[in-house]
């Protein structure tokens, strides 16, 4: 079995954050997101993977590499324009070949991994199967129509959805697959869907089955969503210290700490991650949060947050709490006169104050 990982599309939900990177690069739990993929697919004994990326950028294949750090061989599929799922696996059909694959969207995070999908699509002797979440929102997504325990219809982003369950972005395929992105239309959005896809698959016989799973995670479109992706990761985490710890500090819970970090007369109340060479001094962390390598807190306060690199909180005396700071981002206290907040910030950015 191989697998087939996306890390295309528009990617202008999650901004300001992917004005200057893009979204499957970005770090949950100090781990880029596309890293999980690219994980969970390992940990199932999937080996070879294909990434389809944006052919006009070479972020992704520059920042993940050849994929033998982490066990696998990673080739690179370059897709020309973000026309749809449906084409991503189109363009894809040379490196799949004849095996049957895991198409998975990297931009979804789901806890406890893929063998059990891989062992519901064996023992049933599939062509498809699914996973389906229940969700508050199904016209987001692609939805099921359920009658009894199958599957009849599937619809993208339906107005009057037919059940509350949405597909989600973990999918296992055999070859058929192919025959249904070459026969199906782009859609009104100019796209070759995958529930177009799936509905193929469907009306011609193909048997399509289902797995339901909890603890999933995918970026619906508020940037706020990727707090809940870092507390569903760090609900998870186990506790690791590889920094130091001063005498005058307490760490309780879950908590990591990377190698050259430093806990200074400071409280950290995990799950809480820290990566290299960051230093929280006099200060709070509280739970589910991430903070990543060289940050300083200090004289401060932060809950529920997650820090990308190179931020400082410095003497920041009210408690930062639901907080996503991007990279190199300063927090600190004013001095001088006048005594005045003082602002500057980038595009698309939003700060709450009290
Ligand atoms: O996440 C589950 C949902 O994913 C399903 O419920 C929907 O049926 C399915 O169509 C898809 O919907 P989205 O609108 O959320 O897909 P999105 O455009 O966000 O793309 C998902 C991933 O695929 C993301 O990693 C970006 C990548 N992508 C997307 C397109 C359209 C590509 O690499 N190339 C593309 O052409």
């Amino acid at each position: 079995m191989k697998a087939l990982i996306t890390s295309g599309g528009r990617g202008t939900r999650l901004r300001p954050l992917t004005h200057t990177q893009n979204k499957h690069l970005i770090p949950i739990a100090n781990k880029p997101i596309l890293y999980y993929a690219i994980d969970y697919c390992r940990e199932a004994g999937i080996t070879e993977i294909g990434i389809v990326y944006n052919a006009d950028s070479d972020a992704v294949p520059k920042a993940i590499g050849d994929g033998s750090e982490r066990g696998v061989k990673i080739t690179y599929i370059p897709q020309e324009a973000p026309l749809g799922l449906g084409h991503v696996i189109k363009v894809s059909q040379e490196f799949i070949g004849n095996d049957s694959f895991v198409f998975y969207l990297g931009d979804n995070m789901v806890v406890g991994g893929l063998k059990r999908f891989i062992k519901a699509f064996e023992k049933a002797n599939s062509n498809c199967h699914l996973t389906l979440a229940k969700v508050k929102e199904p016209q987001r997504f692609g939805v099921p129509e359920i009658k009894g325990k199958r599957i009849t219809k599937i619809e993208e982003k339906p107005e009057r959805p037919k059940s509350d369950f949405a597909v989600s972005g973990i999918y296992i395929y055999d070859t058929s697959i192919f025959e249904a992105v070459n026969n199906i239309d782009f859609s009104h959005r100019g796209e070759l869907e995958i529930s177009d896809a799936h509905q193929y698959l469907l009306d011609k016989g193909y048997k399509l089955t289902y797995s339901e799973i909890t603890g999933w995670w995918k970026d619906t479109g508020k940037p706020y969503d990727l707090l809940e992706a870092n507390r569903l990761i760090l609900d998870n985490i186990h506790a690791d210290i590889k920094g130091k710890i001063d005498d005058d500090s307490l760490v309780t819970g879950n908590v990591q700490i990377e190698k050259g970090s430093q806990i200074i007369n400071s409280v950290i109340r995990g799950p809480v991650v820290i990566g290299k060479n960051s230093i929280i001094e006099n200060s709070y962390i509280g739970p589910f949060t991430s903070i990543n390598d060289n940050c300083i807190i200090k004289n401060s306060e932060v809950e529920f947050s997650l820090l990308l690199k190179e931020c400082r909180v410095i003497d920041v005396h009210i408690r930062i709490e639901h907080s996503l700071l991007g990279n190199d981002v300063e927090i600190i206290k004013s001095h001088g006169k006048p005594s005045t907040h003082h602002f500057f910030i980038g595009d698309q950015s939003r700060v709450e104050l009290i």
